[in-house]
């Protein structure tokens, strides 16, 4: 290249060294900002028209460039290039193509508010998309629930049995958690859809633009008040790397789960083979692999999260180069938070609950201890008291090889003077369940009625 073809040549007399514009050019990943920063381009030829910067005809000639280097994008080889960034590729175009009016578009404007601005108006667009992508998942947690109203499941803690939950309220605790993401993201594209662009370098442009008409015109909610920060802002990145890492996280311990119930030792969920995948040693073998990857690359978007809060921390104002590393990380969070979430989705509507399996589970190793307690706290026993007696039923419970409810109704009045025959049905599996009836536990009734929040969440989602 030659050096007067660069944007910024003429203060310059030597070529980049080979090796610095390898490390220096964004080109090769800033280009997916095609069309974000025509948008941009083309809301900045307007904003210069009505300023009475350029001509009508000049605007024309700009806009109309613009827009046939938008058709022409789908040639072959249209974006080889050894343009510096995408900004300096897209002028060059323009230049190529309608001459030296192009020469006029960055009047008034500098790639720091032009960087900043396309940044903007593609994330938001990746945002929407997230966050339908969020609502499919939040649909197949529903159909799996629905898919296995009734069935049971022992609930964990310490990954122990703990106290039997419906499999319905398994599910909707992770539609609860992506529920909240979709929230956050909303609130971040809030800050992500405020446009820097008129900040210029960083002290503001010296044209009478009309920022608020221009914003106006990329669908920006409102412009970014102080030139300074427009440049040089990028906590939107941090918070939206942020959000994505939640919705990694929160799909790492959903796929955690699912590795588990799905081993032979839980045997509780069974995957389809369409998500699955087999050893090249071991013919028995079929590998949760699309969960462990949902699993494994939360690792990644945590990473960049921290990169860009590193990345940031220590820049004085305004722009600095250090800046152009947010792209390669946001890019790589929209692209895995996509993916996860579009495979999490494949998973759910293609696994199946083992309902036996999984309610003899629930129905061994003293997941009724707790209420065999309560059954005595009804008796007006204080329930640490009653704690204690249970402790002991249980031990010898475990010393006979039985469960409590399989123990006669006499051996278990030994251990209180409360105890009565009614103890039977306050041991029983829908006993155990139907008593957690507040609101948020797991009786059939707060089931169903989450499930019909559920859908009704779903439909005013347009689902
Ligand atoms: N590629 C650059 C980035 O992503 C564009 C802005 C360049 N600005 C500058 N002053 N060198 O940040």
């Amino acid at each position: 290249m030659d050096i007067s073809e660069k944007l910024w040549g003429g203060r310059f007399t030597e070529k980049p060294d080979e090796t610095f514009a390898e490390f220096n050019d964004s080109f090769r990943f800033d280009k997916r900002l095609f069309s974000a920063d025509l948008r941009g381009c083309i809301a900045h030829a307007n904003g210069l028209y009505r300023a009475g910067v350029i001509s009508e005809t000049e605007a024309t000639a700009i806009t109309d460039g613009l827009r046939s280097i938008l058709t022409s994008s789908s040639a072959p080889d249209f974006f080889v290039s050894d343009a510096e960034d995408i900004h300096s590729f897209i002028e060059g175009k323009l230049i190529a193509v309608i001459g030296d009016t192009g020469r006029k578009l960055h009047t008034g404007r500098s790639r720091n508010d032009q960087v900043a601005t396309a940044f903007r108006l593609w994330l938001r667009d990746e945002i929407d998309t997230i966050d339908e992508l969020i609502v499919n998942s939040l649909s197949s947690l529903v159909s799996l629930a629905e898919r296995h109203r009734d069935a049971v499941i022992p609930g964990y803690t310490h990954l122990q049995r703990a106290q039997p939950v419906l499999f319905p309220h398994w599910c909707l605790a992770y539609f609860e958690m992506l529920k909240r993401d979709r929230e956050r993201l909303f609130d971040v594209r809030k800050r992500v859809n405020v446009m820097p662009l008129g900040s210029a370098a960083l002290a503001g442009t010296s044209y009478p633009i009309d920022r608020e008409r221009v914003a106006e015109e990329l669908g920006f909610d409102s412009i970014l008040e102080n030139s300074l920060d427009a440049v040089s802002d990028r906590d939107f990145a941090v918070e939206f790397a942020s959000a994505c890492s939640l919705i990694m996280a929160h799909l790492s311990r959903l796929a955690e789960d699912l590795i588990l119930y799905c081993s032979t030792e839980f045997g509780f969920i069974t995957l389809s083979d369409s998500v699955s995948s087999g050893s090249s040693l071991m013919p028995q073998k079929k590998n949760p692999d699309a969960l462990e990857l949902l699993r494994g690359k939360s690792g990644r978007v945590f990473g960049h999260n921290l990169g860009l809060l590193t990345m940031i921390k220590g820049l004085p104002l305004a722009y600095n180069k250090d800046m152009q590393e947010d792209k390669e990380a946001v890019f790589d969070c929209v692209d895995t938070v996509n993916i996860s979430l579009r495979t999490a989705a494949i998973v759910l509507d293609n696994c199946s609950l083992n309902e036996q399996q999984a309610l003899s589970a629930a129905s061994t190793g003293y997941l009724n201890a707790t209420e065999l307690a309560d059954y005595l706290v009804k008796k007006d026993v204080p329930f640490r008291t009653a704690h204690e007696v249970v402790g002991r039923a249980v031990l010898f419970a475990i010393g006979e090889g039985k469960e409590l409810n399989e123990l006669s109704v006499e051996q278990l009045m030994s251990f209180s003077n409360e105890i009565r025959e009614d103890v039977s049905e306050a041991l029983s599996l829908s006993s155990t369940l139907n008593t957690k009836n507040a609101i948020g536990g797991t009786s059939t009734d707060q089931v169903s009625s989450a499930l019909r929040d559920a859908a009704r969440y779903l439909d005013a989602a347009g689902r």
